[in-house]
């Protein structure tokens, strides 16, 4: 049963594109950055120093995870998850819980930005989902605004810019496109368009893959 691996920036649609492969192939999903976030919003409500990374590190210990917790979503959580995602045991903490997930026999999709590099180098479809740093800004914009916050576009654009400068520039799995990693840029795709496009590059990927096996 295929593996299926989709990493991209933030606010790429990543997300969205992960969770309809998922549906659609019947797959369970994982979306790896609520990991983070977790572990940011633990810290976060205990008052931690996310510029400590020994703090950080023990906020990963016996992480609960509540997928519709609002704040996992809110812009400090976000800030905070992005800085301590460049953390080395951090990101080791976390693995064997994504990796157990990547192997389970069923399959699996996951979504990162480190999941065709690091967590499941061996996918059998690898996508980077990407989009301009302007056209994410707007997403994150309406979505935020959808969620009743307050916000503006040029905040909301500067800080897709520092994130972006801040994932790829990390030592430890940077956020970068795997070298067999399908591209697929949406910045010019609205969410069904680019739904159909990224199903169709992964059912062309899995036969593709099934008629090169004996
Ligand atoms: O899509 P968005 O960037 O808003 O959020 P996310 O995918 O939930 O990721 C939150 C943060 O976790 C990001 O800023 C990344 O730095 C980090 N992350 C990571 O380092 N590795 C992953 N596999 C997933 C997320």
């Amino acid at each position: 049963m295929p593996v299926i691996a989709v990493d991209g920036p933030a606010a790429s649609g990543k997300g969205t594109i992960a969770r309809a492969i998922a549906r659609e192939l019947g797959l369970p999903h994982m979306d790896t950055g609520l990991l983070y976030r977790a572990v940011a919003l633990k810290l976060w409500r205990w008052g931690g120093d996310p510029s400590s990374e020994f703090e950080a590190l023990r906020a990963c210990h016996e992480l609960g995870l509540d997928p519709e917790d609002p704040e996992l979503r809110s812009e400090p959580v976000s800030k905070i998850a992005s800085s301590i995602s460049a953390y080395p045991s951090v990101r080791t903490a976390l693995l064997a819980r994504q990796q157990e997930f990547a192997g389970q026999p069923g399959g699996a999709v996951l979504d990162g930005r480190d999941i065709g590099s690091v967590i499941a180098p061996d996918a059998d479809v690898k996508l980077f989902v990407t989009a301009s740093a302007e056209v994410r800004a707007q997403r994150r914009l309406r979505e935020l605004l959808q969620r009743g916050m307050k916000a503006h576009y040029e905040d909301v654009l500067a800080d897709i810019q520092a994130r972006d400068a801040r994932d790829s520039a990390r030592e430890v799995a940077p956020l970068k496109r795997a070298p067999d990693a399908i591209l697929l840029d949406t910045s010019e795709l609205d969410v069904d368009e680019a739904i159909t496009e990224a199903l169709r590059l992964v059912r062309e990927k899995l036969g593709a893959t099934a008629q090169s096996q004996p």
